[in-house]
């Protein structure tokens, strides 16, 4: 398990910053996860996940050759039994803050579902004209997935190229605006809640 306490995570962001990324593993405690996976059943069940665009404002376009996935965003007073994993990414963002000089001030996050066969092209986490995503924040929901499920997300160090399985409750933190990724397809359904820490809140950023 991971402590939310400074010197636990101080090495981890020294990685962050360095390699760009980090794959973590046991983070969140299992009502967080239980919770999580309650709410994305429910919004399953209501048909609230839509199929997702690429580009924000008038560039939003859906295109399954790019990304297949459905997806639904979240809103926080919506969502009561989230509140403990929402005060975890405030404590994340603070520590960030803190620890890295960043001047995080918001998030959006969103549930995601890629149904059978859909998978998302090699892209980057920043929308034209609109750069205030610093850190993409992945969490996957997959109870079950073993090897040939397909699905992973594959990310393109200057080095080397990573493929990191979408395990049950493993977090992936990224910077956005550097490390190029993809998600390979998926053999089975493939479930995740995928979020962005922002430098200015949502919803500002074409102003600037
Ligand atoms: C995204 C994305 C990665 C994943 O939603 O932008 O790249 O593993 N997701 O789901
Ligand atoms: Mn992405």
């Amino acid at each position: 398990m991971h402590p939310w306490v400074a010197e636990h995570w101080l090495p981890l962001f020294d990685r962050l910053a360095t390699e760009d990324h980090l794959v973590l593993d046991g983070v969140f405690d299992a009502d967080i996860l239980q919770a999580l996976e309650t709410s994305l059943h429910g919004h399953l069940t209501a048909g609230d996940l839509h199929k997702a665009g690429i580009g924000a404002l008038a560039d939003h376009q859906v295109d399954t050759t790019v990304r297949g996935d459905e997806v639904h965003w979240l809103d926080r007073g919506r969502e009561p039994d989230l509140e403990p994993f929402f005060q975890r990414m405030e404590e994340l963002l603070a520590l960030l803050n803190r620890y890295c000089y960043l001047s995080l001030s918001g998030w959006e996050f969103h549930f995601a579902h890629y149904p059978p066969g859909t998978f998302y092209k090699r892209h980057r986490d920043q929308f034209r004209g609109r750069g205030n995503r610093l850190i993409s924040v992945v969490l996957y929901l997959n109870r079950d997935r073993g090897p040939g499920d397909g699905g992973e997300l594959r990310l393109f160090l200057p080095d080397e190229e990573r493929l990191v399985e979408p395990l049950y409750g493993r977090l992936v933190l990224f910077k956005s605006d550097v490390l190029e990724h993809e998600v390979l397809p998926t053999r089975t359904d493939r479930y995740s809640l995928t979020g962005w820490l922002l430098h200015q809140p949502p919803g500002l950023g074409f102003l600037g």
